[in-house]
């Protein structure tokens, strides 16, 4: 089987982590030989942008469209405006490419460490269910009054009924194929009087046809507190656009580091070509020094080989990381010495004995 494969390393350690990715994929398909990746790279960066005057060309999205799954490093930089790179590239991709879903495990692997003590590996083992489409980021609003010295600006969350029920149904689905069928659902809805509301009434409907399911209802501020003091209770999470993308960076920082946590941008009707990409950013404090964590960026190509329909490459990709994070090879965040490059090498290394 031949898969296309659309790669966007994007800005700063985005370009390092993707590099090692493509490696330890091409490892993967020669090793096992039972798929194969044709990949194209697209030089969507921000350096690009300040040349060319745009991220992606005018028929970018199309291009897009004709892969069977897109890898993603990560786009910001310095001399861009944060919101400008954001929504001159990789929001745009998630909404015309229906990609209303992004899922985001974490847990401790073999050999690291979750800086709460006392939290022993089998006791952090969440998926947080992220709406992707719509919600916080649906990017309405404006600033009136703009350069008077009362400019006031807004910014609507935009809460669907479609919305909603897609994202709790997938969510739901997620919760039952897990083993302790648990979903906790989390919102803002004691302050937040509209939008959040519907999500919370939504939600109670959706769980009417999951009775298997063990629910429970958080509001974000809590949440926080239930993750550092009670990671145990938690497996399956459901927020929004903003909470979720907060809560995953805090989920991925208890399991041990930033650098490890993956993400799937989901198209669930697959009628459009998914996305993955590690959860962090660019991180210009760490780029171009080849010390960056490629951990969540291996984890992110394994949930792609998923999708695709590659299982069993999945979870060899799976046991060659945590093999590798078990020897104590790891990078600085995890409190290792090694560079991006060793571990990348030591990855391949135990690919090829899978
Ligand atoms: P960030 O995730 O890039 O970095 C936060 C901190 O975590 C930094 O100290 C960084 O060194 C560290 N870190 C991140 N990934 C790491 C890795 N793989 N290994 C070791 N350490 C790692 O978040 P920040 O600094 O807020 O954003 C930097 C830029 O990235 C901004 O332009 C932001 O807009 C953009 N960004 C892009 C995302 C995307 O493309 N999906 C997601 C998040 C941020
Ligand atoms: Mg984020």
């Amino acid at each position: 089987q031949i898969y296309r494969i659309a790669s966007i390393p994007g800005d700063g350690i985005g370009v390092d982590i993707t590099e090692a990715a493509l490696r330890v994929l091409a490892t993967l398909s020669t090793t096992l030989g039972t798929f194969e990746l044709e990949t194209t790279t697209f030089d969507w960066s921000s350096a690009n942008y300040l040349t060319r005057g745009h991220y992606m060309p005018e028929d970018g999205l199309t291009q897009l469209k004709a892969f069977d799954a897109i890898y993603f490093g990560a786009v910001g930089w310095p001399s861009v405006p944060d919101h400008i790179s954001l929504w001159n590239l990789i929001l745009p991709i998630r909404k015309a490419l229906n990609q209303y879903v992004n899922v985001r495990p974490t847990r401790i692997l073999a050999g690291t460490k979750s800086p709460l003590v006392g939290c022993e590996r089998g006791d952090l083992d969440w998926v947080i269910v992220r709406e992707n489409s719509e919600g916080e980021y649906a990017g309405q609003g404006g600033i009136s009054h703009e350069h008077s010295d009362h400019a006031i600006g807004t910014e609507l969350a935009i809460f669907t009924q479609v919305g909603i029920e897609r994202i709790m149904r997938f969510a739901f689905e997620t919760a039952r194929s897990r083993p302790r069928k648990k979903l906790t659902m989390v919102t803002k809805s004691n302050a937040q009087r509209h939008g959040m509301v519907l999500w919370d009434r939504i939600f109670y409907e959706v769980a009417k046809g999951y009775e298997d399911v063990d629910i429970d209802k958080m509001l974000v501020d809590a949440m926080t507190v239930r993750m550092v003091l009670n990671p145990k209770s938690l497996d399956t999470i459901v927020a929004t656009n903003l909470h979720a993308d907060i809560l995953s960076d805090l989920a991925a920082a208890l399991s041990g580091s930033i650098g490890i946590a993956p993400s799937s941008n989901l198209d669930p009707t697959r009628k459009n070509p998914s996305m993955f990409e590690p959860i962090h950013g660019s991180a210009p404090d760490i780029a171009g020094k080849g010390i960056a964590n490629p951990v969540g960026a291996f984890w992110s190509a394994a949930e792609m080989v998923r999708w695709l329909g590659e299982e069993k490459a999945a979870d060899g990709l799976m046991r060659a990381i945590e093999n590798v994070t078990a020897a104590g090879v790891s990078t600085k965040d995890l409190g290792g010495s090694a560079d991006t490059k060793t571990v990348t090498d030591a990855v391949c290394k135990e690919i090829e004995k899978l």
